[in-house]
């Protein structure tokens, strides 16, 4: 375990670890999560690039444990491209950790059909247990932020933010990008634990606004999440170091 700091802001209250490995912090309380579960286990992840390493070091460090057979993984959002596209999460999540831990039961958002968003929905109401409100509560949602405060596939003054009754949406990408499939804001604040992974300088304007309450996508998880940090992206936050 690194020696990382586990520090409670002052303007909203997440939990918020700042380190030199954030992903590796990560990967240890995946980990402990799944192996304190005893059954089924369903998790869903982002895309991007930050994951890669988290990816990586789950495949390397923890892929032989038997832990994964019980491990249902889902998208959390896709790019409405073809899976071998370079800008495919799928071909992203694949090569890093599917491909080297194939017990893995992996659900692929299968983001260039139209139908997309309806039939993930259903395929979430399927396989994930739900709520007494109907709502699929994954077990754990692995989340990332952009420099402009999004998550998921969910952009600033987007439509899809808005969404309170589908659990996947299309949506627009970001400027000039390609369209998106994502889960929406119900999906992902019914799920038990949230964590996010953000390093790097260019995140830590983005972090400061979320943190200190602009209504920017990733701020609406903010309280009920747990940030994993690198000393770049936390750089701008006012934190208090926990005395627990
Ligand atoms: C995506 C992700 C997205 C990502 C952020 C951060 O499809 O791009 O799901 O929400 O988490 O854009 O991306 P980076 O990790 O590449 O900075």
């Amino acid at each position: 375990m690194s020696e990382g700091r586990k520090i409670t802001s002052t303007s909203v209250s997440p939990v918020v670890h700042v380190c030199s490995d954030p992903a590796e912090r990560l990967a240890e309380a995946l980990v402990s999560d799944i192996t304190r579960y005893e059954g089924d286990f369903h998790l869903a992840v982002s895309g991007g690039r930050t994951p890669e390493t988290l990816f990586k070091l789950l495949a390397l460090k923890y892929g032989d444990l038997s832990i994964w057979g019980r491990v249902y993984l889902y998208q959390v959002d896709e790019r409405c491209v073809s899976p071998d596209h370079e800008a495919s999460n799928w071909r992203m999540i694949h090569e890093t950790l599917l491909a080297k831990v194939p017990q893995i039961k992996a659900f692929r958002m299968e983001a260039e059909r139209d139908d997309a968003a309806e039939r993930y929905e259903h395929l979430l109401r399927r396989h994930v247990p739900l709520t007494d409100y109907g709502i699929p509560r994954l077990d754990c949602v692995l989340l990332g932020m952009g420099p402009d405060g999004h998550t998921a596939s969910l952009f600033p003054r987007a439509a899809a933010c808005q969404e309170e009754i589908r659990l996947v949406v299309n949506t627009e990408g970001p400027e000039g990008g390609v369209p998106r499939v994502t889960m929406t804001f119900p999906t992902l604040e019914n799920a038990n634990v949230r964590r996010f992974l953000v390093v790097g300088q260019d995140k830590s304007e983005a972090l400061r606004r979320v943190f200190e309450g602009e209504p920017l996508p990733a701020q609406r998880l903010a309280k009920i999440s747990e940030w994993f940090l690198d000393p770049a992206a936390s750089r701008l936050l006012q934190l208090r170091q926990d005395t627990s």
